[in-house]
């Protein structure tokens, strides 16, 4: 009876180590622990959806509480400041420079995409995604009624790639558009120069569009170097970012867009103007100017915090669970397990049903038989989750 082995009552936060202040969420209408708690139980610990337990950085915390002491909430618009934080940031993390003209502004990551969808394609027209991706990127394309051309990775001895032949071979001239995770989400892999180069002159060839979601750029651990699509080409590209997952922050809905080529970014903007989405809100505009201008220490310090749940969950599946399959993420809190050698029809189900632990369907990614875990939480609490996984585990091996 694996039940019984399984602590019930564990408190979720308790003795969370305070480096990163790790906070309770608890009861907080937060996605994350309350959706799924309440729906499923308790004692169900929720590992899934990509935002993490820690308290943002306190620069970004101290500017909120001036906002907040100053009690006016009116409308506000994004200062210069805003803009050359962002340029700044390119040049300073990601060694790229950008005019600020380039800078489109956007209310999320994934309402821009679908914004982009609707204004460089037509209904019936196909968009290229590279599966196991992040779930949106299938739904904006369904729900705007274009067709999902899926250029599904290879997984290799070494790890996930791009499946270039076939690339090549699933285009034709309904082929418009192609949305790249850039690191990619959930398999974790930081796309090199190269790679990207590859897949631009493909692009390019067949004058396709490419969208870069560059949201995860900022959580990529040594020795590897994220590589934003704009360093390989300033042609038909547009590069979607925020600070959201970086530092915590995406509740507060503010994106941008960089967008070198004049006539995609004039049709982007008329979009928005269309939508009447150009106004953003006072925290969001301030978080990422706070962010990405003093944000950085606590940035470098929530970097070896994940680098050491990484490695540890790494090691913990390596050894104690070796049917599932897993590749040392390069970027991302994110991990992807691959359980397609275990016996079991669903792997989320079963891991929420006999180890009581919520993880992202692999389903919702293109591929049932994986699941994707959130390392950003506090190590005491990981090492339940991965006790809890493993006494399941256990159940289905002996
Ligand atoms: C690849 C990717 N893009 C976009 C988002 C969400 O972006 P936003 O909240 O700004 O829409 C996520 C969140 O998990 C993501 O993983």
């Amino acid at each position: 009876m694996i039940f019984a082995k399984i602590e019930r009552n564990f408190n979720l936060f308790e003795g969370c180590e305070l480096i990163l202040e790790c906070i309770n969420r608890i009861n907080t209408n937060c996605v994350k622990y309350d959706l799924i708690t309440n729906k499923y139980g308790q004692d169900v610990i929720p590992a899934w959806i990509a935002d993490m337990d820690f308290k943002t950085a306190p620069k970004i915390l101290e500017m909120f509480s001036k906002r907040i002491e100053h009690g006016v909430f009116g409308y506000t618009f994004r200062s210069k400041e805003y803009y050359e934080a962002i340029v700044r940031w390119y040049k300073r993390r990601y060694e790229c420079e950008i005019d600020p003209e380039w800078i489109v502004d956007g209310p999320g990551v994934v309402p821009m995409i679908a914004i982009l969808v609707n204004v460089l394609t037509q209904p019936k027209d196909k968009i290229i995604i590279q599966p196991p991706v992040y779930p949106p990127f299938f739904d904006v394309v369904r729900r705007n009624d274009r067709i999902i051309s899926a250029n599904r990775l290879i997984k290799t001895k070494e790890g996930y790639e791009m499946n270039f032949d076939d690339l090549e071979k699933i285009i034709d001239e309904k082929t418009k558009l192609l949305i790249l995770s850039n690191p990619h989400n959930p398999v974790g892999r930081v796309w090199s120069y190269e790679e990207l180069e590859r897949l631009c002159l493909i692009a390019s060839k067949h004058h396709i569009t490419l969208i870069s979601d560059e949201i995860h750029a900022d959580v990529v651990y040594k020795p590897h170097r994220f590589t934003t699509i704009l360093k390989v080409t300033q042609e038909k590209v547009a590069v979607l970012n925020s600070p959201g997952k970086t530092f915590n922050i995406p509740g507060l809905t503010n994106s941008y867009g960089i967008i070198p080529d004049n006539e995609i970014r004039a049709a982007y903007k008329s979009a928005l103007e269309r939508l009447e989405l150009t106004t953003g809100n006072i925290f969001g505009m301030e978080g990422l100017r706070v962010a990405y201008n003093d944000g950085e220490k606590w940035l470098d310090e929530l970097i070896s915090y994940l680098q050491e749940n990484r490695d540890f969950v790494y090691n913990f599946i390596k050894q104690q669970m070796p049917l599932i399959d897993l590749f040392m993420p390069q970027a991302t809190f994110l991990i992807w397990l691959d359980c397609s050698k275990l016996n079991v029809e669903d792997p989320q189900k079963f891991f929420l049903e006999k180890a009581r632990v919520y993880l992202n369907p692999g389903s919702d990614f293109g591929d049932p038989k994986s699941v994707r875990l959130n390392i950003a939480c506090d190590r005491q609490l990981l090492l339940k989750i991965l006790q809890r996984m493993k006494l399941a585990y256990d159940s289905l091996v002996r």
